[in-house]
Parts: C-alpha cells; structure tokens; sequence
C-alpha cells in the first residue's frame, strides 16, 4: 500500500516535470514565432488564360495555412499534453483496477456469504454471530438432544486469526462440529477462488481491533491527531465499553464469579459475538452447545472442546507445565525479561563450580564481553558454565522449594504443607534451608534460590509467564511451537490482542493458571 503510494507520487512528480518543461517550450516557441514574423510580401504572378484562379496568395498564406497550422498545433499539443496526463494518470488506473476487481470479488463473495453457501444462516448477517442448529449424539449415534451450537462471530475473526488461517478454517472446517469443510481441499463444494472472495467479504466486516498498534496504522502515524486515528480510537472505546459491559454483567447476574472466569467464558449464557470472544468453547467440553446439555463438568476449561475436538485441555496445571513460571525462552527462543532475582542483587547467578555468572540488566547471564550465553549453540560449555539451550527436566535434583529469603514465606510448594508459626503471629514456618550438602555434589543455585545438581542448563531469570500472555495476545502461528514443547500444527488458537484489552488478557491467564 504505502509502497504505491511512494511509487505513485514519484509517477506523478516526474509528469508534473515532464508538462511543465512541455508547456515552456511551447510558450517560448511562441512568443518567439510572433517575434521574428516577417510582413506579407504578395503574390507578383500573373494567371494563365486556361487556368482557374486557384486561392489567392492571401488567402493561401492566411486563413487557409493559419488553420492548417492551429490544427497541427491542437495535435501537437494534444500529443504532448495528452500522453504525459494519461501517463499521470497510470497510477490511480491501476488502483483502481484492483479496486473494481476487489469489488466484484467482495459482491461475489457477499453473494456465497449469503446465497451460495448460507453462511449467514449461522454466523448472522454482517458476521454478527449466531447459533447453528444441531443434533446432539451420544457415541453409537443416539439421539440426544436438538441444541443451537453457537457460531461464533465474524465480523472480529480477521483480529484473530490471519486470512491463512481462515481459509484452513473454510477449507477443512471444524469437524466434530456444525462448521463444514467448504474449500475443495476438504471436500466441500466452494472453489479456490469462492473462498478466497469470502475473506475479501469477511475483510469488509471487521470490527475495530483493540491493538494500539492497529488503532495508530489506521490513520497517518506521522500526524499527531490524524482524524482516521481518532475515529479508529473512538470505534476502539466504543467496542471495549461494550465488552467491558457484557463481562460486568453477566458477574453481577450472577454467572460468574471472577473477571477471568468471565471471560474465559465471554457470551456463554447471553450468546454474546457468538462466543466469539471466550476460551471456552475450544476448552471446554460441550460448551459451544450451552449449559443444559452436555457441560457435566462443569464450565471450568477442562476436557477440551469436545464434541468439535479443537483446543486443549487447561486444569490439573497442565497450562503451568506448559508456560512455567519460570520459563525463561518464548517460543522463539529469545529470553523473556527477568521479573527480578530472589536470592542476590539481581546482577549475578552461581554456576555449577561456584563461579558467578553476570546478568545483565534484564536477568539475562552474559560473558565477560556482555555476549548472552544464548549465543552458545547447543551441547557447547564454557567452562565451569553449563549449556544454555538446555532445560530443568535434564538436571539430576532440583529442590522445589525456595530458599527462605526473609522470614514468613511460603505456600509455595504443593508438597509441603505449610506449618503455623508457634507464636500465634498467624504466620508460616519457614521449611528447612537446603544446602547443597543436601543434594550432594555438584550444585547450582538457580536464579530463584531453587537449588539444582547435574544440570546442563544456564538457569533462567525468575518467574516469567509472560510467555502466556504473549501466547494468548498473538495466538498460535502455524508450524510455529509455542511454550514448552507446545507443537502448533495448524495454528488454530487465535490471538486475542485486538479483541480483549490488556487486562482481561491478563485475567483469564490468572484464572487459567489457577485451573
Ligand atoms: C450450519 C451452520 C454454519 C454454516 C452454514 C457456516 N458455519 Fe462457520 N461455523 C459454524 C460453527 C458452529 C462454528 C464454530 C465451530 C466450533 O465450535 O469450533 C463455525 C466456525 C467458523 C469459523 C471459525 C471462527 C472462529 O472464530 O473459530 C469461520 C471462519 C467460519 N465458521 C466461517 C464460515 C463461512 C465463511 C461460512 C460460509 C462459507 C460458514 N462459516 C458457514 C457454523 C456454520
Ligand atoms: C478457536 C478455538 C480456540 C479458542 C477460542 C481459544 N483457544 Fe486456546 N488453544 C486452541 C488450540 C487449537 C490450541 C492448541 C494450539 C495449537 O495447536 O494451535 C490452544 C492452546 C491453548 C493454550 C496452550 C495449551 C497447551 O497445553 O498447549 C492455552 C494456554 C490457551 N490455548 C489459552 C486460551 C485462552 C486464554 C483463550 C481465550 C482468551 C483461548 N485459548 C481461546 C484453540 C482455541
């Protein structure tokens, strides 16, 4: 876009050069014309008897020639005006070629929107969002139940998924569910082509994102207070009053307890953007059907989006083993920050032969040039350094408990139970100091005071699930791992950061983190 727009107003100055030089020239070739014009000298001759007096020399040299000349001039200057403004014009030609075929693209695919495939029979007129009828099975085909599975909306779904994504969507579908596989690769009736004239719709109904960076790219984000900007801001506020309003009710009616829960089940009894907005309906079983039906355990995020089988299961901490709190990589492998160090200043963590390795100021170890140990391929130590690259899993010991930094601490592992004090502070015990006579041999203290024996691994700064928080605002990419060992095959967790503002993101990870 912006790359035409620089190619176009170089088009457009070089025409702009090219008419001007054009119209000098021809003003001064004028003028100069006029300038050097003799007077008329006459005709002397005489006309033979057996001739027919043809125009006079007068008439010839004046009105007859001045025409021709005008008309020759009018082509001239036609040519040379005409092909420079033509030329100029290339540019809008162009776009607007590829805005009419784009047009006719958007009135096919509102066509199969509408006519052809009936998506609005479900996901509503304008992508709303709805509910599709549906009959509910047990495993050897019984009849259930009729229920309405809401389909989701999708006048937001370009926020969260990217058009790649969409099109595996319409290609394959959501088997399991009422959602069918459309595009010819998953055996349904709609062409290459057809589809792709669905997103160029699906493109035309997308609500305002969320995302600041989206809400700045609408307008000129080299103009302080661009009116595209603006109403790209209002929209925004307007659309989150309206999701703040859906998640404060449905906790005043009643229907959950907490802002995480809330949304991680946004629109689950109102049918709010048809769900659109929740976890749930990926994460938990039977939920897109509604609660009357088949939620029998409940409305927690657990037993994956059974019946339509996407998503994961989130309880028994599973969401935890997956971004742990002490993960210290995103899934790109780039350090995450360090939320602070436990046990020492912050600038330094001890390897395994008692060295200190330095941090840097984001908790990151660092040689002594100020390289990241990242750099490290794997399998290759420093001296005295174990790998980095590596993971906790591969060490021998690593006690789960914390050191005790100061007094009263710790809940903090699940299988100690924390004993009360005797003084009747109401304050814990703290658990006996591990030492690494404890653990014998070899030892590292790990960034958080754990410690840890026989690792090849460069411990990670404490506590980061930002890795969740990013997971959860970008979503899955396909082919892309996300987490600990999470494999994304289709990347078909969407992203919520043009959909949820940044605290509700982090409330459902809280809640998430609790299951
Ligand atoms: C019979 C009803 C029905 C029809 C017709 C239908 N869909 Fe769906 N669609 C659904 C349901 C239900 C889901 C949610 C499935 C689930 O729970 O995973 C869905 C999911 C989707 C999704 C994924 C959205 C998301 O956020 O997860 C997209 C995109 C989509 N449909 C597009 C379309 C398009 C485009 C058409 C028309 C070509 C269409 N659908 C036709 C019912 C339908
Ligand atoms: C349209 C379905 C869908 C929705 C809606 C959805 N997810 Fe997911 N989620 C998935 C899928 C599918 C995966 C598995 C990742 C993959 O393979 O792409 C996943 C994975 C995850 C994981 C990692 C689980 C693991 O063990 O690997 C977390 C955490 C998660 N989702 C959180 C959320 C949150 C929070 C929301 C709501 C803000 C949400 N999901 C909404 C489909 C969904």
């Amino acid at each position: 876009m912006i790359s035409t727009a620089i190619l176009a107003a170089d088009f457009r100055a070089i025409g702009l050069t090219v008419g001007a030089l054009t119209f000098v020239g021809f003003v001064l070739m004028f003028v100069r014309n006029i300038r050097s014009a003799k007077p008329e000298l006459g005709s002397e001759i005489e006309l033979a008897p057996n001739r027919k007096p043809y125009l006079t020399d007068e008439e010839l040299e004046g009105p007859k020639l001045d025409r021709a000349l005008t008309f020759a001039l009018g082509m001239l200057a036609l040519l040379a005006v005409g092909l420079p403004v033509y030329w100029l014009a290339e540019p809008g030609r162009q776009d607007g070629a590829v805005d009419a075929y784009n047009l006719s693209f958007e009135v096919r695919g509102a066509n199969t929107y509408t006519v052809d495939a009936q998506c609005v029979n479900c996901h509503a007129a304008g992508g709303a969002g709805g509910g599709a009828a549906y009959v509910l099975q047990d495993a050897d085909g019984q009849f259930l139940a009729n229920v309405s599975w809401k389909a989701p909306a999708l006048n937001n779904v370009l926020l969260r998924y990217s058009e790649d994504e969409v099109r595996y969507i319409l290609n394959y579908g959501r088997p399991g569910s009422p959602m069918a596989a459309w595009g010819t690769p998953g055996g349904g009736p709609l062409t290459e082509q057809a589809v792709n004239n669905v997103i160029i719709y699906l493109r035309t109904l997308q609500v305002q994102s969320l995302d600041p960076l989206a809400i700045q790219e609408a307008g000129d984000p080299a103009l302080d207070d661009d009116p595209e900007s603006l109403a790209a801001q209002e929209a925004a506020e307007t659309r989150e009053a309206a999701i703040r309003a859906e998640v404060d009710r449905s906790i005043q009616d009643g229907e959950f307890q907490t802002v995480g829960e809330a949304v991680f089940n946004l629109g689950l009894v109102s049918g709010f953007e048809g769900g659109s907005l929740s976890c749930a309906r990926c994460h938990t079983a039977g939920w897109s059907v509604g609660l009357d039906n088949v939620l029998e355990e409940g409305i927690e995020g657990c037993g994956g989006g059974n019946p339509s089988g996407i998503g994961f299961n989130l309880c028994g901490g599973r969401t935890k083993a997956r971004f742990p709190d002490d993960t210290w990589k995103d899934s790109n492998g780039n350090w995450m920050p360090a939320g602070g160090l436990a046990d020492n200043d912050g600038s330094y963590i001890e390897s395994a032969d008692g060295d200190k390795i330095r941090l840097d100021d984001t908790g990151v170890p660092v040689d002594a040039d100020g390289e990241r140990y990242l750099i490290l391929d794997e399998g290759v130590s420093a001296p005295g350094i174990p790998d980095a690259g590596g993971d906790l899993a591969s060490c021998d010991f690593v006690s789960k408990l914390w050191q005790p930094p100061t007094g009263d601490a710790y809940p903090f592992d699940p299988e100690i139970t924390p004993a009360l004090k005797t003084d009747g502070s109401g304050t814990f015990e703290d658990p006996p100091e591990l030492t690494p006579a404890d653990v014998g041999g070899q030892v590292i203290t790990l960034g958080d005071g754990r410690l840890a024996s026989q690792c090849d691994v460069v411990e990670m700064p404490e506590r980061t699930s930002d890795a969740h928080y990013e997971f959860v605002y970008t979503g899955a990419v396909a082919g892309k791992g996300y987490g600990r060992g999470g494999q994304s095959a289709a990347g078909l967790m969407p992203g919520f950061g043009g959909s949820l503002p940044p605290d509700y993101i982090q409330a459902v990870i809280d809640y998430e983190r609790g299951l």
